[in-house]
């Protein structure tokens, strides 16, 4: 049964008096879980008051998770307080071994995307270069940056008008931003036109100009989490909660991290019947083309490539991407 958001909004003020948690409980766990996907947002990018050459954000587990359309409460709080545990511990597993090969997605010219930030998942950090230097040597000086940069695949580099900490407060004196993500974007990502009066009340919005993106074409596969064994992958079906045994929920993280998924299984509480979490599927969730969110999901049982069959949610447009298996050596 395929239940729209729209449709389910309509179906819990039918049901009034009814918690949300009961009327998506006629949902499969397989359902939810793409329902959840179409209500998540982790997207973003550099806000006009952040400031630049701030350590890159680690994966975490994900907060927006819209609750109050699907039940995900107690997936998440156990999350935030492993979170904590582990974060110090945090390995960076995940290195790009090939840096060089850049694809321009769009070069900073084309009226279409050139007004347009990335709002995008995955990001990372951003710094200042120089507005006096060429297009092509600015680029050179963006990509070096997303080169040096653990996990950068994409990197976007225009110019934001109207911001008083770039234009007098940023030793760089220049609006010229370039900010890094961990994976792919999609021209449909390039929303953030600004429109903040950051000068004061009655002075001009911020606004964007000049933005390029460009990635690396050849992204190496991700490192397999110590104490574990990859088992299938990368596949456009998620391990199914009904087909697979042992099902233990999920956590929606904020980067593809296999290693994180790896500790967030270790550090899941046990089935009181099936015992410890002993395989994960990490999957990437895209959003009418937008890539969105990362999910783990837990199972007590090992399984393989033949119970990846929930493929996304044609009424709300999910689909699923980079879906990989991995099972826990010792128990
Ligand atoms: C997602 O969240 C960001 C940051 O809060 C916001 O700017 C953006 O508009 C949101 N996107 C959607 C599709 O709601
Ligand atoms: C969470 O996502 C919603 C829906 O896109 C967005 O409107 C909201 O700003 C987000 N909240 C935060 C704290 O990012
Ligand atoms: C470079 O950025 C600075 C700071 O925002 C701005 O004052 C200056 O006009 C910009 N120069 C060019 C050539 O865009």
């Amino acid at each position: 049964m395929k239940l729209s958001l729209t449709l389910l909004g309509l179906a819990m003020a039918c049901l009034a008096g009814v918690k949300a948690d009961d009327s998506t409980s006629i949902l499969t766990a397989d359902e939810r879980i793409m329902l959840a996907v179409a209500s998540t947002n982790q997207t973003g990018g550099p806000s006009p008051y952040d400031w630049p050459d701030a350590a890159p954000a680690t994966p975490e587990v994900a907060t927006n998770t819209s609750d109050t359309t699907v039940d995900v409460v107690s997936s998440r709080s156990e999350g935030e307080s492993s979170k904590r545990s582990y974060k110090s511990a945090y390995n960076l597993g995940n290195i790009i071994t090939k840096r060089h090969d850049y694809v321009t997605l769009t070069d900073g010219t084309d009226p279409r995307y050139q007004n347009a930030a990335l709002q995008a998942p995955s990001y990372l950090t951003y710094k200042v270069i120089s507005n006096t230097t060429s297009y092509a040597t600015a680029k050179k000086a963006c990509l070096a940056y997303c080169s040096s940069v653990s996990k950068c695949v994409a990197a976007n580099m225009y110019n934001e008008i109207g911001n008083p900490l770039l234009d007098h407060t940023f030793s760089e004196k220049s609006n010229r931003k370039c900010a890094l993500y961990g994976d792919v974007p999609t021209l449909s990502q390039m929303t953030n036109k600004g429109g903040q009066q950051l000068y004061g009340p009655n002075s001009p919005a911020n606004c964007i100009e000049n933005s390029a993106v460009f990635y690396l074409g050849a992204a190496a596969a991700p490192t397999t989490p110590s104490g574990y064994t990859f088992t299938f992958g990368p596949l456009d079906a998620a391990t199914s909660a009904s087909l697979a045994v042992g099902y233990m929920g999920y956590d929606f993280i904020t980067q593809y991290d296999p290693n994180q998924c790896a500790k967030l299984c270790d550090a899941r509480k046990a089935d009181p019947v099936g015992g410890k979490c002993k395989f994960f599927n990490i999957w990437r969730g895209v959003v009418s083309g937008k890539p969105t969110t990362y999910t783990c999901s837990y199972f007590y049982q090992a399984t393989d490539a033949s119970t990846a069959t929930n493929t996304g949610d044609a009424v709300n447009k999910v689909t699923v991407t980079f879906s990989r298996g991995y099972t826990r050596n010792s128990t």
